[in-house]
């Protein structure tokens, strides 16, 4: 790795201390962690199949986020809001403020759905920073972008997901380089913050394609740090099928755009699910 490819900051995508240690004493630095209900809950597993009240989760996805800031006092920090698709705007802002005062500046993670905007705008209204995750479509980026205009560049970050959408065949990668050709033709208050990043040469070519942030799995940053420019130069067809750039307008009403997509669906089920598997039925 040399240190041209450092052009974007990096988070760790964990809730693990010691991964999140670890990879800060390789990098001899880290721009930021990213949790969200999966990773957190797989912290507590520890073979024993315990289960808790919501409240007793919670208190302790609370002294997880507290002890992630003692090892970075001034990075970001990411913090997701439980929601499904019936959770309302209200009860997202709820859970919001109150993850707020966990930590100093956390970013709370919304999904990008109608109430995740609805809450976005209010919240950065309020000055709060927010992590507008699941986005897998130019419309959805558009629709944030809208919703939080009058934020500062730093309060909003929007979370394509590369891997999820590589799974399903098509290129996650085109959908970065789709929202930084997008925001070219605004300001610059949303960054764009890539996710779902399972390999070294993912999070390579993310950076490549002009992502402000990149977060990414333990191993994979490993995997990057031993990343040759020889290796970063070869190319390999990776069969997917390209998503094309629509030139997305962003000047309408953040409600006007078709904000839906089949993994946005899966995604809240996904976390949700993890969530709740370990609370007391
Ligand atoms: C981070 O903000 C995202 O929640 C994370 O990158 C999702 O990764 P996954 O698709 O591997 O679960």
């Amino acid at each position: 790795m040399t240190e041209t490819i450092h052009k974007g900051k990096i988070f760790a995508d964990t809730s693990s201390l010691e991964e999140i240690a670890e990879i800060k004493a390789l990098l001899g630095y880290l721009d930021g962690v990213t949790t969200n209900p999966s990773n957190f809950v797989k912290t507590l597993m520890d073979g024993t199949e315990r289960v808790y009240d919501q409240d007793e989760l919670l208190e302790l996805y609370k002294k997880r986020i507290q002890e992630i800031r003692s090892i970075l006092p001034t990075g970001s920090i990411s913090v997701e809001v439980y929601a499904d698709h019936k959770t309302s705007a209200e009860e997202m802002i709820v859970q919001a403020e109150e993850m707020n005062t966990w930590i100093e500046g956390a970013h709370i993670k919304l999904p990008t759905i109608p109430a995740g905007l609805v809450a976005a705008k209010e919240l950065v209204g309020k000055g709060m920073n927010v992590n507008l995750t699941l986005v897998f479509t130019e419309q959805q980026a558009a629709a944030v972008y809208v919703a939080t205009i009058g934020a500062r560049r730093g309060q909003v970050y929007i979370s394509p997901f590369i891997g999820r959408l590589d799974d399903t065949g098509m290129r996650g990668l085109d959908l970065v380089k789709n929202l930084v050709q997008l925001y070219q033709k605004g300001d610059s208050h949303v960054e764009i913050l890539a996710a779902s990043i399972r390999t070294g040469t993912q999070l390579a070519a993310a950076i490549s394609a002009g992502a402000d942030i990149v977060t990414s799995y333990p191993a994979a940053i490993k995997e990057w740090v031993g990343l040759s420019s020889s290796d970063l130069q070869s190319k390999t067809e990776d069969g997917l099928k390209s998503i094309p750039y629509e030139d997305t307008p962003l000047h309408q009403s953040f409600s006007v755009y078709n904000i839906s997509h089949p993994l946005v669906d899966s995604g809240l089920k996904r976390f949700a699910d993890d969530w709740r598997g370990l609370i007391k039925s």
